[in-house]
């Protein structure tokens, strides 16, 4: 079952992230790396064509609450975003287990710098300790070697596959990685 989330009062601090919620005043940030060409279509979504878009994108955030800025220590810079989105499908978890889906793109500048494991990590360990969630799930589509490296360093383990419907009008197979609550038995 999708767990409750709404993350308008946490803040995640790790050694070079800071992730909180999204604000109107990041709209620049937001779109200087969503209008790259190459970041968004690994994720599903086109390139942002303008500030519009990005704005409206923004306003859904905001709105839902599921979602947090990577704000680049010392910069103020937001780079990235990380969302716990809901599942969608049966993927087979128990109906009783509380969790979420991790989603996530980085600014294209800063690929490379394991800056999307220490992210998710620390949404994990959050997650986990805090909210009391049994488990966290993760998916790439199979085409997106980057994204399955940081599943993997994680260390989330394959639960299952399926052909997913993207927002472009495409056909992607998606693999899907959950990572079970160790404080929790089972
Ligand atoms: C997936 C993503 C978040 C990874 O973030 P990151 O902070 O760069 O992650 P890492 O630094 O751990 O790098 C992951 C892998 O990307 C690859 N990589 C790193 N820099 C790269 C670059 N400039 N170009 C291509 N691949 C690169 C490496 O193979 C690395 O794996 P390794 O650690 O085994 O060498 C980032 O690539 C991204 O935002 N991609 C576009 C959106 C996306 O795919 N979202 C996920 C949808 S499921």
């Amino acid at each position: 079952m999708n767990a409750p989330v709404d993350v308008t009062n946490i803040r995640i601090e790790t050694d070079r992230l800071i992730l909180r919620p999204w604000r109107q005043e990041d709209l620049e940030d937001f779109y200087e790396y969503a209008r790259v060409d190459g970041v968004g279509q690994m994720a599903g979504w086109q390139p942002h064509a303008s500030m519009e878009k990005s704005q409206a994108i923004l306003d859904s955030f905001i709105l839902e609450k599921k979602t947090f800025a990577l704000e680049l220590k010392g910069s103020g810079k937001v780079i990235g975003s990380l969302g716990l989105e809901t599942q969608g499908r049966n993927v087979g978890i128990p109906e009783e287990l509380l969790g979420r889906e991790i989603g996530y793109v980085l600014s294209k500048d800063f690929w490379g710098r394991g800056l999307m494991p220490e992210a998710v990590n620390a949404v994990i360990d959050y997650c986990f300790s805090v909210l009391g969630f049994d488990y966290l799930t993760c998916g790439h589509f199979v085409r997106n070697n980057q994204s399955r490296r940081v599943i993997e360093k994680c260390g989330f383990h394959f639960l299952t596959e399926y052909d997913f419907e993207t927002r472009m009008g495409t056909s992607e197979r998606v693999k899907l990685y959950i990572l079970y609550n160790p404080q929790k038995v089972r």
